[in-house]
């Protein structure tokens, strides 16, 4: 038993890892949180109560003894109107009434193997129920009949623990969900200095890390751009005081949805920290008809001891093995050449085949034809829907080029954009209505293009049978799903007046029922996640697709910054990386392509230009960084991630990647700016065996070394001998 309840005291303990979780039900039938952290012992007491002190301005709740304040109770799933000042999770408005008030109430409990799937949205899984145990709870609004279920599930080999909750509408009355976040900790003063660690940017610079201290007050992130975003990441850390790579205690919140989210944290009066992520409210109603329910997404919680870098691996170990799709996450990811930055839109068959040859000769194992492939689209104004071939550019249609592609011994991959319309199409001309958009209203145009009502099942099925009907004629083992743009003018025809505020999460919940579909019909396809790059970056996404452009940032120095960013949440696997041309398109940097290469193999790889243009000798460079990448290529798979040097405070950065025996490892270091007469560098390893003795090779030089030297004296970096070189060695067992 994983859970365990302790009867006289009403409390839950939950043992996830190396880490506890308990909760309690008080006297008047309240929530309440009890402690998250180190593992403590399985009887299930530990501290369990708050000091009850009657102080000012936090009036004590109706009908309880003095002292008892929800403003100061720490709560599992808070709720606004009867003694609690701060930020709720969950709130309801009562048309009939006007009223918002609410009282949850503890109703019953269960505790169960396995987990429950969450109706609509994806979640983590098992596939043997011995390998999680969920708790349950019901909490109930007796006035109101409205019931709220908080599914805790946790897994015995992992310091995670799941959170989702499911409301219930038992009464007779309509109710309008206003907010209804997927789990909300409150923490005590203890956290009062820890850092507030999130991922943010832009469109080419996505998930810098930022650390911020918290302070009195709200600390929030949030997305209202209809998905996770370029600008912000549903992820974020409070991380010790003095945390780092190796040490201090994390706990970390991963929302597993791509549309728009709030991730907060609060500092009250008391010092006390409220933690709490969810669907964003801004812009979010839901009516809740007598009888229906309503599923919030789930949320993956760590906590580690061992800073950062434990946080990451705990996190990347059980997305590996929870969360990514069945079919796909063991699987070594194919070497891939993408022909967008080598042609753009400027294409005809001739030349896409022969930069698949190139490809192909030195070893690529799938050429992907991105955008400009269908209708007319020589350029981003027009087509998109119209998802037939254009003969112009390729006169014996898809399936002859990808016979041919064929030929050459390696698969061939499509590029799509399934949620968009371009005005200038077959499809808008014919239902211009099937866009997103408020009648009467101008259409915002993106990028020339609009956004598909993707909650219409009858939208979602036209696309579908446009797109499958492709991928039943066309051997296609690989799809790139793009999304170039955010919503604007939400609405929907099909939802009546009082529903116009669901519109953001059901096109969600449509993406998410579409992307099942084709998991489903294709479980051969790799499908990797793209939104402009890395917009979209979300565990959502990766229930689906086990990999994600992670960037329109091809260059390999902007890219340290952004790899290691993505890297705190997500594993090296998921995160797409392709070496391209130079000077680099986005930023105009000239970087070898050595460096390119050892920055790119560190995560699902590929080429994105023309192989074909290369000298002789870059030829020959890429035939060996295509075959030591097929040799290592295990380790990205199911290898565990240290960061050595964060890009983010030298002119350096450096990481390895080390199996799970510990029997091999794959060390990267980068300059940025070489450093004149520099000092001699050393670079520490970790994830080692002490006990094991080591080959160390790097550019043909080798020697044998233990692992406690490799751990605690180090490797020495050699002098740069300029800008942007980069070095890599390859640590193996004897
Ligand atoms: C944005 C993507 O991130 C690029 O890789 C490319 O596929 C373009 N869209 C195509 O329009």
């Amino acid at each position: 038993m994983h859970i365990h309840y302790d009867v006289t005291q009403s409390q839950f303990s939950l043992q996830a890892g190396n880490a506890t979780y308990a909760l309690k039900v008080s006297k008047q039938g309240l929530l309440q949180h009890v402690y998250w952290g180190p593992q403590l012992s399985t009887s299930g007491t530990g501290p369990s109560s708050v000091p009850i002190q009657e102080r000012g301005y936090t009036p004590n709740l109706a009908g309880a003894p003095n002292g008892i304040s929800l403003d100061t109770l720490p709560q599992e799933f808070p709720t606004y109107g009867n003694s609690d000042f701060r930020e709720p999770a969950f709130e309801i408005f009562q048309p009939e009434t006007g009223s918002r008030i609410l009282s949850l109430r503890y109703n019953s409990h269960t505790i169960s193997e396995g987990k429950p799937k969450l109706e609509g949205l994806p979640s983590t899984y098992v596939e043997c129920v011995e390998d999680a145990e969920t708790l349950t709870i019901l909490l109930e609004d007796a006035r109101l009949q409205l019931q709220v279920e908080l599914h805790y599930t946790v897994f015995p080999k992992h310091p995670i623990i799941t959170r989702s909750a499911r409301i219930l509408n038992k009464g007779n009355q309509n109710l309008e969900i206003r907010r209804a976040l997927s789990a909300s900790v409150d923490f005590d003063a203890e956290l009062s200095d820890y850092k507030f660690v999130q991922l943010s940017g832009a469109w080419i610079r996505e998930r810098d890390a930022h650390f911020s201290t918290l302070r009195p007050g709200v600390q929030a992130i949030s997305s209202q751009r209809g998905t996770s975003s370029h600008q912000q990441n549903p992820f974020f850390a409070l991380a010790e005081k003095g945390a780092n790579e190796t040490d201090g205690s994390v706990y970390a919140y991963n929302l597993i949805y791509s549309g728009n989210f709030l991730a907060q944290v609060e500092q009250d009066q008391f010092q006390c920290v409220r933690a709490q992520i969810g669907i964003n409210p801004f812009d979010f109603t839901w009516q809740l008809k007598p009888g229906s329910s309503f599923q919030a997404p789930e949320v993956v919680m760590t906590y580690a001891a061992d800073g950062l870098g434990g946080m990451s691996r705990a996190m990347h170990r059980f997305y590996r093995q929870h969360l990514l799709p069945i079919a796909w996450r063991d699987q070594p990811r194919p070497i891939l050449l993408n022909n967008w930055e080598a042609t753009y839109f400027d294409f005809d068959a001739n030349k896409i085949e022969s930069i698949a040859t190139s490809g192909a000769e030195l070893g690529v194992e799938l050429f992907v034809l991105d955008d400009g492939w269908f209708g007319h689209r020589d350029d981003d104004r027009t087509s998109l829907g119209d998802w037939v071939v254009d003969h112009n550019k390729l006169p014996d249609g898809l399936e002859n080029l990808a016979q041919k592609v064929k030929a050459q011994g390696i698969e061939f991959g499509l590029w799509f954009e399934p949620e968009m319309v371009s005005p200038d199409s077959e499809l808008y001309r014919s239902h211009p209505d099937w866009c997103i958009h408020v009648p009467d209203r101008p259409r915002t145009e993106s990028r020339n293009q609009l956004v598909l009502d993707f909650s219409r099942s009858e939208v979602r099925d036209a696309i579908y049978a446009r797109i499958a009907k492709i991928l039943y004629e066309v051997p296609i083992t690989y799809v790139k799903w793009d999304m170039n743009r955010h919503l604007t003018e939400l609405g929907s025809l099909r939802l009546d007046a009082t529903q116009q505020q669901e519109t953001a999460h059901r096109f969600v919940l449509g993406l998410y029922e579409i992307m099942g579909r084709f998991n489903q019909e294709f479980p051969h396809i790799l499908f990797e996640g793209c939104s402009g790059g890395g917009g979209r970056f979300d565990p959502g996404i990766l229930a689906y697709m086990p990999q994600i452009w992670t960037s329109d940032n091809s260059d390999a120095i902007s890219r340290l910054r952004i790899q290691y960013g993505t890297s705190l949440a997500y594993p090296l696997s998921t995160i797409a990386a392709h070496v391209s041309a130079v000077p680099n398109h986005q930023v105009g940097r000239t970087t070898p392509l050595r460096t390119r290469g050892h920055v790119a193999c560190t995560g699902a790889f590929g080429y994105e230009l023309d192989l074909g243009t290369l000298t002789e000798a870059e030829k020959s460079e890429v035939c060996s960084q295509i075959e030591f990448y097929k040799t290592v290529r295990p380790l990205l798979i199911s290898g565990d991630l240290y960061r050595l040097k964060s890009p983010y405070e030298s002119q350096e950065a450096a990481w390895m990647i080390v199996s799970e025996d510990r029997h091999e490892a794959l060390v990267t270091h980068v300059t940025v700016l070489n450093e004149p007469n520099a000092p001699a560098r050393r670079l520490k390893l970790q994830g080692l065996s002490s006990e094991i003795k080591y080959s160390v090779r790097a550019d043909g030089d080798s020697y044998t070394v233990s692992g406690d030297v490799l751990m605690h004296q180090g490797l020495f970096v050699p002098q740069a001998s300029s800008d942007f070189e980069s070095i890599q060695w390859l640590v193996q067992a004897l």
